[in-house]
């Protein structure tokens, strides 16, 4: 029995399958660029597979995703009703707090205006408020999101989270569901989106949520960072929340179409910040060994981590 590695060529298949291999010396691995019959494999580990491709495996047992979110297997209307797995590690966590600090930061410390006044040999300084004095708020208060919470709260930033449920945290002021949505809002001048693609959050950064921002203390207005995904969003009402002054800035590291089209008004548009997906790259020397752990322990009849609640989508 196998294990199937799909992913694109980008992601250098052949670096996860040697990976991997080491780990499960006894299984045979093949990339989408191996001859194999769909009938030997046992665990497909995916990133964006081909409709209908996963229906194909008769003796299939396990689905992973080699990301942490699932939309782009779920999104498949013939998937297989098998466990599926998405990665949940200390690797690709640490990753997006990195992203997240540092978008957080370069807003916060105006680095677009001071890039821009360089460009001109321009010297002036500019109002900074301390990060204490600035209230950052993240939606989604999940694996990566607490995280991201803590590392901004240890620099100082007054910080809130939203979930679909309620939860208890240490120093963060937590707000829940649709009803606790709009003083979350309220409270937030810097908003960081760290939330899966879901039936129930598809196009949730809207023009409205947007107009809900808090407007007093950061100096430019309100800024968006979406690392979460692309379908989190709508890029009309971002473009006119930008263009009104509802938003200050915003930085965007995931679109509705990826790539980015060249034609977007997103590239060139002074107050964005672009980023191509990469907030937390799934990276194989950490994530074989996570899936293989995955692999053992189902074939040693223990209970799988991290399996997706389908229903929920996430
Ligand atoms: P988790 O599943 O651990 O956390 C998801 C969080 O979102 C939870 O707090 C959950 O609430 C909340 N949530 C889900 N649905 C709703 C809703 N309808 N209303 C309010 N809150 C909701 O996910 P991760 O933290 O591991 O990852 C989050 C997302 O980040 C991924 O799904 C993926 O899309 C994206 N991502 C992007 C990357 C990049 O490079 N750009 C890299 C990795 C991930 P509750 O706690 O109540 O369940
Ligand atoms: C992920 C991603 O979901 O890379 O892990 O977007």
């Amino acid at each position: 029995m196998s294990v199937l590695l799909y992913m694109p060529d980008e992601w250098q298949p052949e670096r996860w399958r040697e990976r991997l291999a080491a780990h499960l010396p006894d299984h045979r691995i093949v990339t989408q660029h191996h001859a194999y019959d769909p009938a030997e494999i046992r665990y497909a580990c995916v990133w964006k597979p081909p409709t209908g491709m996963l229906a194909g495996f008769s003796n299939l047992a396990i689905l992973f995703s080699l990301g942490a979110g699932v939309d782009h297997v779920l999104a498949d209307p013939e998937l297989p009703d098998l466990p599926l797995v998405r990665i949940v590690d200390p690797d690709l966590t640490a990753r997006m707090s990195e992203y997240v600090v540092q978008h957080v930061l370069n807003h916060h410390r105006r680095q677009p205006l001071y890039a821009e006044q360089q460009r001109r040999r321009h010297w002036r300084e500019r109002s900074q408020p301390a990060a204490r004095d600035v209230r950052a708020g993240i939606m989604g208060l999940g694996e990566l999101g607490r995280d991201a919470a803590v590392k901004l709260k240890m620099i100082g930033f007054d910080v809130a989270g939203w979930s679909r449920t309620a939860k208890a945290a240490d120093d963060i002021a937590v707000f829940a569901g649709r009803d606790g949505l709009d003083e979350f809002l309220a409270r937030t001048e810097i908003l960081v989106v760290l939330l899966p693609l879901t039936e129930a959050t598809t196009g949730i950064i809207d023009y409205g949520l947007l107009s809900k921002l808090a407007h007093d203390r950061v100096a430019d207005g309100p800024v968006l960072i979406n690392a979460g995904r692309g379908g989190l969003q709508v890029e009309a009402d971002i473009l006119k929340a930008l263009n009104d002054g509802t938003l200050g800035a915003a930085t965007l590291d995931v679109f509705n179409e990826e790539p980015l089209p060249e034609a977007s008004p997103f590239w060139d548009h002074a107050k964005v910040t672009i980023t191509p997906h990469n907030a937390a790259v799934s990276n194989p020397k950490a994530l074989a060994a996570r899936i293989a752990a995955g692999i053992a322990a189902f074939e040693a009849g223990r209970p799988l981590d991290h399996v997706v609640d389908r229903k929920r989508g996430y």
